[in-house]
């Protein structure tokens, strides 16, 4: 059960784990019978911020909105599970001031270790020059200074990530703990 409306707001290097942990934070709020609502980087810029690119402003424009929605959507008492990279800390933490109950989750994991997993095959296009203002390679990423969670996915797997935050959702009283 949920007993506040709350944001997860995953930040992290594109290929850190985000998209991964959140789909397995849906399955298990889904076997507790708690729904929520996830916005994620990709599937935002193909919709709500269609059309922008990788320039800070439009990166701030993209979070601005993914946090508009956010708070619209924790103060009716949702759960949400936001996850794009969000690599500047001022406009996280406008995010954090606009959205009540925002719980920053840090997916932490080294640049090497995501550009080896390439997932997307974008690190490669980067080195490349084929894509310019990648974060980590020639664009910046703000570490978070005080997440309320850090996972580190080159060291967790996905169940020790996901239950590292679900156990801060229970302390915070956003969620009921588990009977089990
Ligand atoms: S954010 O910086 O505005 O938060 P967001 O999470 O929405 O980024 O989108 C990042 C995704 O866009 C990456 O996972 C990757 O698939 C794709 N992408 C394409 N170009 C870039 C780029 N220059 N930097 C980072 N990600 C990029």
């Amino acid at each position: 059960m949920i007993k506040k409306g709350f944001t997860i707001w995953f930040t992290g290097l594109s290929g850190a784990g985000k998209t991964t942990i959140s789909d397995r934070l849906v399955e298990v709020f889904t076997e507790r019978k708690i729904h929520v609502e996830v916005l994620d980087g990709d599937v935002v810029r193909t919709n709500l911020s269609k059309g922008l690119g990788f320039s800070k402003e439009d990166r701030d424009t993209n979070i601005k909105r993914i946090a508009f929605v956010c708070k619209l959507l924790t103060r009716n008492g949702a759960g949400v599970i936001a996850a794009a990279i969000s690599p500047y800390r001022e406009v996280r933490a406008h995010a954090r001031t606009e959205i009540k109950n925002f719980v920053e989750v840090y997916v932490k994991c080294p640049l090497e270790v995501c550009e080896g997993r390439d997932v997307k095959g974008l690190y490669a296009k980067a080195r490349a020059g084929e894509i310019k203002q990648f974060t980590g390679i020639d664009d910046p990423y703000e570490e978070p200074l005080n997440a309320e969670v850090v996972v580190e996915t080159d060291k967790e797997t996905v169940d020790e990530s996901a239950s590292k935050i679900i156990a801060a959702l229970e302390e915070l009283g956003y969620i009921e703990p588990s009977a089990a």
